[in-house]
């Protein structure tokens, strides 16, 4: 076992934190107020080679492993939770199932662009009546002269508007049930596909999240992802690696807040010594550490696992289900060390909190995270 970063991993991070530091945080809590998406930072993620971490060269990646994906979503997390999400849509959910199960066309004209940061992707599962229970979507696609028709809505879609390529399931069969499941990639200014509202969220603010129309939208065979009928597969194994990079993202949120909170216990004077002079205070401090070290492990393992080849899907659900939690608590507790400070806008402890909550609820709730785990426990 070696838990040691490579070289090429700790100056990935550092380049990430730099950036981040740098080129995000300053921003951060203006376009949380502003729910303001910022596609210059996005830009700047790819002029870094970011947005293709994990992909080869000849598909415009940067050829890193998932490792390195999840280091730099955790440092973009570590101060702005929306600009980590944006990151792991993007690579997670929209990229990864072109690599996966794209043919060599779809990988030249769709990956090679989401890898280079050219475009930006969006994954959409979810409907008003189809959130946890996938199976019941009512988005359908009928065959139409070779080509399929596309209506139904999707709501909750990260990325949605300012994304440029979609991963769209829709039935093709509704009688299959699971099976009659196809995924589609679509196209932004694809003739019948609109963007709904845009969603007023409590957290991940300057992250767009917004419902996607579709009315009679017409879609080229070619643009099927894998085999018709293959949808729920790729919808699920996209998600067995995306929930790692939630877990991730949660990860950095934890550790911005521990950052945070550790300064200004050291910092704040009350009854004549630093509040981090009481035993209170440096146990709450302590056991945030180690939560964050035990979440660190279990998402870097699934990282690990996934770019060995080895099942992940397991370590995954655990992550994002320890991360998530884990991030809510400490996020808690990072508020409550700021007292009345914590309380408002003048620290970005409150920021923090508001971003975990999303942690435990999208990707699979952690419900659903635990269904997953205790399914897998008894199989
Ligand atoms: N990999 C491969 N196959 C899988 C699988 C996986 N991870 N999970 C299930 N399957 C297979 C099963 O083996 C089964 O196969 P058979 O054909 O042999 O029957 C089939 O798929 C059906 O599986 P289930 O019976 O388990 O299906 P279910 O209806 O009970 O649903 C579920 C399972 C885990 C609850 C699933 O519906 C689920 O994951 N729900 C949560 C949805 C979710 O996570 N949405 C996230 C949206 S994206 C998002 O939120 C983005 C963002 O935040 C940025
Ligand atoms: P429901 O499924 O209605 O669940 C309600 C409650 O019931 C939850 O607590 C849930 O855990 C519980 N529950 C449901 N079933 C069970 C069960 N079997 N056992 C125990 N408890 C259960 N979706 C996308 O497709 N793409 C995206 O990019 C995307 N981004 C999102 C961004 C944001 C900000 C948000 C809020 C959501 C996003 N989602 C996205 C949707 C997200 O994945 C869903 O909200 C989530 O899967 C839960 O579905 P739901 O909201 O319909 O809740």
């Amino acid at each position: 076992m070696d838990f040691q970063l490579t070289e090429e991993q700790e100056m990935l991070r550092k380049m990430v934190r730099d950036f981040a530091e740098n080129e995000v945080e300053p921003t951060a809590a203006e376009r949380d107020e502003e729910e303001r998406f910022d596609r210059a930072i996005f830009d700047q993620m790819a002029a870094l080679g970011l947005t293709g971490i994990p992909w080869p060269e000849e598909y415009g990646g940067i050829g890193a492993d998932y490792l390195s994906y999840c280091i730099a979503v955790e440092e973009l997390s570590r101060v702005c939770a929306s600009t980590g999400v944006t990151l792991s849509a993007h690579v997670s959910l929209a990229s990864w199932p072109i690599y996966k199960y794209g043919n060599e066309a779809q990988k030249q004209h769709f990956l090679q662009r989401l890898a280079t940061g050219e475009a930006l992707g969006a994954y959409a599962l979810s409907e008003p009546g189809a959130g946890s229970d996938v199976v019941s979507m009512k988005t359908t696609a009928k065959k139409d002269d070779g080509d399929y028709i596309l209506n139904g809505s999707k709501v909750w879609i990260t990325n949605g508007g300012v994304a440029d390529i979609y991963i769209v399931f829709a039935k093709t069969d509704a009688d299959q049930k699971h099976k009659g499941i196809t995924a589609f990639i679509v196209e932004k200014g694809t003739e019948g596909f609109t963007i709904g509202k845009k969603e007023k969220k409590l957290g991940i603010r300057s992250s767009p999240t917004t419902e996607l129309i579709f009315e009679n939208c017409r879609i080229p065979a070619e643009n099927v992802l894998g085999e018709e009928g293959e949808g729920f597969k790729i919808a699920m194994t996209t998600l067995d690696g995306g929930r790692n990079g939630i877990a991730a993202q949660a990860l950095g949120i934890a550790q911005g807040a521990l950052d945070a909170a550790a300064a200004y216990a050291k910092e704040r004077e009350q009854f004549g010594k630093p509040i981090a002079a009481n035993q209170g205070i440096s146990f709450k401090l302590a056991d945030m550490a180690t939560e964050i070290e035990a979440a660190r492990l279990l998402t870097y393992q699934a990282a690990w696992l996934e770019s060995a080849g080895k099942p992940y899907g397991k370590a995954s659900a655990m992550s994002k289900l320890f991360a998530g939690d884990a991030a809510m608590r400490i996020t808690v507790e990072a508020v409550q060390i700021f007292g009345g400070y914590g309380y408002t806008k003048d620290y970005p402890v409150e920021r923090y909190m508001r971003d975990a909550k999303i942690t435990q609820i999208y990707e699979g709730t952690n419900e659903i995270q635990r269904l997953v785990i205790g399914r897998m426990v008894t199989k």
